[in-house]
């Protein structure tokens, strides 16, 4: 069954309007509900709450107010049926796919994901049992080799970090279906704007919400999103059992992040693809990958896949890891930091910190130079950080 529910208003009036569970006092901004318990009015209705015959709150591991509000709103936004809130983008990726396998399954996942993710995959699974086979995700025979009867769910990330390179998830989503197996995307790098999963044949989305869904480098946070019956079956129980849950004072700040979500997200993808045309005909620069350029390796993919380019750069410095360096030494408004989807512009080298764990041949293989630097642009003036970057150039 499809995931993707229709909505009577347009995503960025859902972000600000959706959701909001109004209190007796009629507040116009989401109340923060910061408490572990709830009380009941009397014996039997503490009774009836815990057979599950009442629908109020028990506490707050299950379920909270301000959560709900956050997860409801993220629901509406995505066009899922259900969504459940997370600690971490971690905990939502580890959920998502721990609740759906057990001892004896097999789960298949492109090569080009985050590190963390990878570790779940190829470390920690199969650790329980669960074995992986991980494959070359822009190769669609690779997917459909690695199927077997026990394949139970596939997982990809697509743009891909830190290169930007974008996976064809309708047609990965086919393979999988055909095998009996669901497919999990995390969808970070494009935000919910740009790309929707579910309506490409995607059983499920994850977010980690500490990117553009909080956008002002103040909190973690995850999100699970699918049909109401992939989250009955898989996540729901996993969570109330085992206690990744969202805090309520970062649901709170997350729900405000998403009244702000679309202007910020379009106002950094504008300056990314700005960032992108002053840099790609730079003596310096070798080559550049941004999602929207008719140069980006899947264009075609691109145009039927996303709405969006975006908020991300990626490019190569000529000279290596000294010349990237020396580049991003001489920064002096964008900062080094290897988190994104913030507010203020931020760069890495992904060679010496988010990937400098693989081999040089593993990130050879990914495109991840030793000149290869990606930047998150903010929400700074574009021709500030386009200055920015042009200035360091001259040192690289
Ligand atoms: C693509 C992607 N997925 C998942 C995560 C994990 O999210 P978190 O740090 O919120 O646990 C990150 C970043 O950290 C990420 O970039």
């Amino acid at each position: 069954m499809s995931a993707s529910v229709k909505h009577k208003y347009r995503p960025e009036t859902r972000l600000v309007q959706s959701g909001i569970l109004r209190s007796q006092f009629g507040e116009t901004s989401e109340a923060l509900f910061l408490t572990q318990g709830y009380v009941y009015d009397n014996s039997a209705q503490a009774e009836a709450r815990f057979k599950g015959e009442d629908d109020g709150y028990q506490y707050s591991r299950f379920a909270n107010p301000t959560v709900t509000m956050f997860e409801r709103r993220m629901a509406e936004f995505e066009g899922a049926e259900a969504a459940r809130a997370t600690a971490t983008g971690m905990a939502a990726v580890t959920l998502a796919m721990m609740g759906q396998v057990k001892a004896g399954d097999h789960i298949v996942a492109s090569k080009a994901i985050f590190g963390s993710c990878l570790y779940v995959m190829e470390d920690y699974l199969p650790r329980y049992g669960v074995t992986s086979t991980i494959v070359d995700g822009f190769n669609l025979d690779e997917w459909r080799a690695a199927m077997r009867p026990n394949t139970k769910t596939c997982f990809l990330e697509s743009p891909t970090n830190p290169t930007l390179e974008v996976l064809d998830i309708a047609e990965i989503a086919k393979i999988a279906h055909a095998a009996g197996a669901t497919l999990v995307v995390d969808n970070v790098f494009s935000t919910p704007l740009w790309q929707s999963p579910l309506e490409l044949g995607a059983d499920c989305v994850v977010y980690s919400t500490t990117k553009h869904i909080d956008g002002q480098g103040r909190c973690l946070g995850g999100v699970i999103l699918g049909s109401e019956k992939f989250i009955q079956d898989h996540i729901h129980n996993l969570i109330r059992q085992t206690g990744p849950s969202l805090s309520p004072f970062n649901a709170w700040v997350l729900l405000k992040g998403l009244e702000t979500l679309a202007v910020r997200v379009q106002r950094q993808t504008d300056t990314a693809a700005t960032v992108a045309v002053a840099l790609a005909e730079h003596p310096k620069v070798t080559r550049l990958i941004y999602p929207g350029r008719p140069d980006h390796p899947q264009a075609e993919v691109v145009r039927r896949q996303m709405r969006g380019g975006s908020t991300l750069v990626a490019f190569e410095i000529k000279g290596g890891k000294a010349a990237a360096f020396r580049f991003q030494d001489a920064l002096e408004l964008i900062r080094i930091s290897n988190n994104l989807g913030d507010a203020k512009s931020l760069i890495t080298h992904p060679a010496t910190t988010t990937h400098q764990r693989l081999t040089p041949a593993a990130r050879a293989e990914l495109g991840i130079s030793d000149g290869l630097v990606r930047l998150s642009c903010g929400l700074e003036h574009p021709d500030d950080i386009v200055e920015d970057l042009l200035t360091a150039l001259k040192a690289a």
